[in-house]
């Protein structure tokens, strides 16, 4: 069974009563099956948000597409009345950044809705420029929230248009299940209707002659580090004045000024494997918590699965989702189960991949649980401060909800039928702190 937090059917329930009025909503939560009070931070039955998305595709006479849509467009609104406005407006600096990092918004959502099964995105874009949007999700029917959601999206946060088409639409056999892989080809045009080079970010608001200039430098085979170097640098700066740190190519150095030792215990959770999956390397504390990763021929599989993205346990799949976070988590069986979160970076000049993680933690019960200390943390790595807020948070959250649950059990009192219904959520979404 899959479940929905409440917080998506507290927007639907808004959606109706916003859009078509306080007696719809009346009428749809009283039929059978549907209900008509949610907490944000409550799961229900999947079934549950199906059955009301059909009642009111029914009552209202529109198609499911139609109204998902209305719903994802309604969505946005609804986060941003919830708190999460600016969230949504760091998140990234032209549509692709976005949708690239909305696996990790929800991931970091995820800290607070701990049950939550969130969708996954990826972008691609094709030899000839297109732009696909890959959705994944283990629920089947709801992609039509996407579209509308991006189109909001793409009007509020970067002042476009967005069309988006399903190409493909098929079921995925993963580990967990069956998968729904939906892909849309996106059009982004500005709001006049001209198409929008995706720019990257570095060239926003940038003069042309500036943009020709950096595109030339970055395109070029030209060796850059020897202009972005010493003079070539200093008669940079003299003809664009503070500009270099947008367009700043990389030095790398000729060698790595690291030695092994010191990359082991500075990463201490880290691990690189190569083609085969053969563990390569690791950090110092992964070896103390998953002893055998160096025995000889030990491959990552035969210690972790992946969780998320939900691929199969091979390098080509994990270079397909290389932007995405991936979380690892230990076979429970023989070891307590440790869940890794980081990012994967493929090596070319040694066929291997570094995946770059910490242990992935919520609060400081489960840093106890699987038996770590704040020390074995390096002194570098968020997951410290993170723990120590969100015990904080998940002790705010308690909190909410049970004001949340008082407001209702008050209200069902001093309230008769059938204004008793529309109690919960009509005047808008539990705020975040
Ligand atoms: C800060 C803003 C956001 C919040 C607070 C949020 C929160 C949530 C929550 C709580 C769920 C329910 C998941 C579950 O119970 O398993 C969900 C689902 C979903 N979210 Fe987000 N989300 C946000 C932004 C977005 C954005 C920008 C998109 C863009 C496409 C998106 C797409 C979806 C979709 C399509 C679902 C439905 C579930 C599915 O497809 O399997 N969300 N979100």
């Amino acid at each position: 069974m899959t479940v929905l937090y409440g917080f998506i059917n507290s927007c639907l329930q808004s959606l109706v009563v916003e859009k078509f009025g306080h007696d719809t909503w009346v009428k749809l939560s009283s039929l059978p099956g549907v209900q008509d009070t949610f907490m944000t931070y409550t799961v229900y039955d999947d079934i549950l948000t199906l059955s009301l998305v059909t009642e009111a595709c029914s009552l209202l006479d529109v198609s499911a597409d139609v109204f998902l849509k209305l719903f994802g467009e309604h969505f946005f609104q609804f986060c941003k009345q919830a708190g999460y406005d600016t969230m949504l407006r760091t998140l990234g600096g032209n549509l692709i950044e976005f949708i690239e990092n909305l696996d990790a918004l929800h991931s970091y959502l995820a800290l607070s809705y701990q049950e939550m099964n969130a969708p996954s995105f990826r972008v691609e874009m094709t030899g000839d420029g297109k732009m696909l949007l890959h959705y994944y999700s283990d629920r089947k029917g709801l992609h039509h929230i996407v579209p509308g959601i991006m189109e909001a999206v793409a009007r509020e946060l970067f002042d476009s248009k967005v069309t988006m088409v399903v190409l493909n639409q098929s079921e995925e056999d993963e580990r967990t299940g069956k998968k729904e892989h939906v892909v849309f080809l996106v059009k982004q045009t500005n709001q006049a209707g001209k198409p929008t080079d995706q720019v990257v970010p570095s060239q926003r608001g940038l003069d042309p002659g500036y943009i020709e200039l950096v595109n030339y430098v970055e395109y070029t085979v030209y060796d850059k580090s020897s202009l972005f170097n010493g003079d070539g640098m200093a008669a940079f700066d003299l003809l664009f004045p503070g500009s270099h740190q947008c367009t700043l190519s990389p030095f790398y150095p000729d060698k790595l000024w690291m030695d092994e030792k010191a990359f082991c215990n500075a990463f201490p959770f880290h691990i690189v494997f190569d083609e085969d999956l053969k563990i390569r390397q690791t950090g110092v504390n992964l070896q103390k918590f998953v002893p055998g990763l160096h025995a000889r021929h030990a491959t990552l599989d035969q210690y972790f699965i992946i969780t998320h993205p939900q691929v199969t346990f091979t390098i080509e799949s994990i270079k397909k989702f290389i932007n995405s976070q991936f979380v690892l988590k230990t076979f429970k069986d023989k070891y307590s189960t440790l869940k890794l979160r980081g990012q994967m970076l493929w090596i070319d000049s040694l066929g291997c991949m570094l995946y770059l993680c910490s242990p992935k933690l919520r609060s400081l019960q489960e840093l106890q649980d699987v038996g770590l200390h704040l020390a074995d943390l390096a002194q570098h790595d968020v997951t410290r401060d993170l723990v120590l807020l969100n015990q904080q948070r998940l002790a705010e959250m308690e909190l909410t909800n049970q004001l949340e649950r008082k407001k209702v059990e008050h209200q069902l009192q001093v309230q008769p039928e059938p204004e008793q219904r529309l109690i919960r959520n009509c005047d808008g979404p539990a705020k975040i702190d």
